[in-house]
Formats: structure tokens, C-alpha cells, sequence
């Protein structure tokens, strides 16, 4: 893997990174059963037969959590969720609880995306109750953080991010943060290199040791490995580019090899 000339904050050489980067497909609202099937096959595929060392998460909408479950018995790929309630159960029609989840066969869930904060309205402290449900279901919660444009471009965008992470986290170990400019998201813009790595620094000052810190936005087989060789980038959501099988398996090539 290339070295990456990057300058890294000397406070983060005590981040814990995790040990395996963690490469997680976001199949957002898209997949139909058929094309679904298809590409789970193919990275289950890629990953058994390969000597890649990430783990590997796919999230795919609700209803095709059973089928991902079933084809993805007996391989290492985890699954997850792309959102739960705070509550475990109750009269909230339209909703699915972090046990649900785990019931079905998730490992994960992505909590606090930036489309759930735009179209549905979550506030931190929304994601924090999901977040903390989520891990006494025994789930491992993936809360998302990110400056919009405006707050990049004004110079506020560790400080929207902080304040994003104080409220927004649960207590103690155990949750991933994904670190994703809302800007950067299904579009053609990547942040810098050394953008990532000064907020990789900023959230690893903030959070606890352990804690693993994700990249998300845009990320493809041509960017994945200048962006996944950052000192601090545990690993990396994907969205647009988890649903084409060479993408997505040529980004888990990159977070390197055994
Ligand atoms: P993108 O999405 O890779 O298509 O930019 C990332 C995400 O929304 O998690």
C-alpha cells in the first residue's frame, strides 16, 4: 500500500485504529432481488476465495436482509442494518428495533446518515437513543458525522463535527464513527487527503480509544487506497460504488492484503 504524505497530529499516535479496516457497503434505498442475489454472490465470492484482511459489511434495505442472511451464511461478510428505532419494540408503525435487526442476522446498523438527518429529521440526540439501543441489542452501531459545504467552506467544519460527536455518540466503547462530508456524498467532489487526515485527528481526540473511524463519500476503486493508506482511517462506507461488484471488491482489495 502507498505511503501517504499526509501531516498527522502527534496527539493521534495514540489512537487505537482498529485492527482490520472495516469496508461497509451502504446499498441506501437500491437493490431488487434479482441484481441483489448478484452481487451478493460475487463479493461472497471475491472475499472467500481472496486473502484480503478487511472485514466486510454490506447493508442492504430491510427487505433484503434475509436473503443477504441467507447467502451470506458461512462467510465472514457481516450485515447490517441502515437504520432502528430507539425502542425495542411498541406501537411505532414503519419502524424496525435494533433486536429486529440483530434477529435477522445484522452485525451492524448505520445510524445518524447524513439523507436520515435531511429527509427525516433526526437530531443527535435521536441518533444517540438509536445508538444506544442499538448496542444493548448487541448490535455495533455506525453513527455518521459531517460538516455540510457552507461549514467547510466557512471554516467551521471540526466544530460542527465535534459538537455532531458530543451529541451524538453513546457512552463507552463499542460504536464506529463514519466521518462523511455531506458534500462529498454521491457526488464527484472527495475531500483532500489532508482534509481527512485533520479531521481523522480532530474525532480521535474526541473519541474514546478504540473506536474506529470510518471515511464515506465518494469513495471508489480509484481513490480507495490513497484514502484508506491515512494514518487513523479504520476503513471506509461506500455507497454508490458497493453496488457494482468490481468496485466494491477492488476497494476491499485495497485496504490491503494479508
Ligand atoms: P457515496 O455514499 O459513496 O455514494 O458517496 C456514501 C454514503 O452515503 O454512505
Amino acid at each position: 500500500m502507498r505511503e501517504q504524505v499526509v501531516k498527522v497530529n502527534i496527539s493521534m499516535l495514540s489512537a487505537c485504529p482498529m485492527q482490520r479496516k472495516l469496508i461497509a457497503g451502504n446499498w441506501k434505498m437500491f437493490g431488487r432481488r434479482s441484481e441483489s442475489e448478484a452481487l451478493l454472490k460475487s463479493v461472497a465470492a471475491f472475499v472467500s476465495s481472496s486473502r484480503y484482511s478487511a472485514e466486510v459489511l454490506v447493508c442492504p434495505p430491510f427487505t433484503l436482509i434475509p436473503l443477504a442472511a441467507d447467502f451470506l451464511h458461512g462467510t465472514s461478510i457481516a450485515i447490517g442494518g441502515q437504520d432502528c428505532s430507539h425502542k425495542d419494540e411498541g406501537a411505532f408503525t414503519g419502524d424496525i428495533s435494533s433486536s429486529m435487526l440483530k434477529e435477522a442476522g445484522c452485525a451492524y446498523v448505520i445510524l445518524g446518515h447524513s439523507e436520515r438527518r435531511q429527509y427525516h429529521g433526526e437530531t443527535d440526540q435521536m441518533v444517540r437513543s438509536k445508538a444506544q439501543s442499538a448496542l444493548e441489542a448487541g448490535l455495533i452501531p455506525i453513527v455518521c458525522v459531517g460538516e455540510t459545504l457552507k461549514e467547510r467552506e466557512s471554516g467551521t467544519a471540526e466544530k460542527t463535527v465535534t459538537a455532531q460527536l458530543q451529541a451524538a455518540l453513546p457512552q463507552g466503547n463499542g460504536a464506529v464513527v463514519a466521518y462523511e462530508p455531506v458534500w462529498a456524498i454521491g457526488t464527484v467532489k472527495t475531500t483532500s487527503l489532508q482534509d481527512i487526515a485533520d479531521m481523522n485527528a480532530c474525532i480521535h481526540r474526541i473519541v474514546v480509544s478504540g473506536v474506529g473511524v470510518l471515511y464515506g463519500g465518494s469513495v471508489k476503486a480509484s481513490n480507495a487506497e490513497d484514502i484508506l493508506a491515512i494514518y487513523g482511517v479504520d476503513g471506509a462506507l461506500v455507497g454508490g460504488a458497493s453496488l457494482k461488484a468490481d468496485e466494491f471488491c477492488a476497494i476491499i482489495a485495497a485496504a490491503g492484503s494479508v
